[in-house]
C-alpha cells in the first residue's frame, strides 16, 4: 500500500492553496473557535470564501475542550 498525499492530505483552500493537515493542526492545537481564527492563523478562508463550508465542518469536529461542555 502506497501513501497518497493528494487523497490523505488534499487542498481545502484553494485560493492560498491550504491543505487539510494544516487546518486540521491549528484546529485542534490552538485556541480556535470560528473561521476568522482560522483565516487569523493562516490564509485559509480569505479569498473567495467557497472553502468557508468545509471549514465549518473542520470545526465542528474539533473535540470539546477539558472542563467545557
Ligand atoms: S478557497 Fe478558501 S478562500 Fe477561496
Amino acid at each position: 500500500m502506497t501513501f497518497n498525499e493528494e487523497e490523505n492530505n488534499p487542498l481545502v483552500c484553494f485560493c492560498f492553496n491550504i491543505k487539510l493537515h494544516e487546518v486540521q493542526t491549528i484546529i485542534i492545537q490552538e485556541d480556535v473557535h470560528t473561521i476568522f481564527d482560522i483565516m487569523a492563523r493562516c490564509k485559509a478562508g480569505n479569498g473567495c470564501t467557497s472553502c468557508w463550508p468545509l471549514l465549518e465542518e473542520l470545526l465542528s469536529l474539533k473535540p470539546p475542550e477539558p472542563g467545557g461542555f
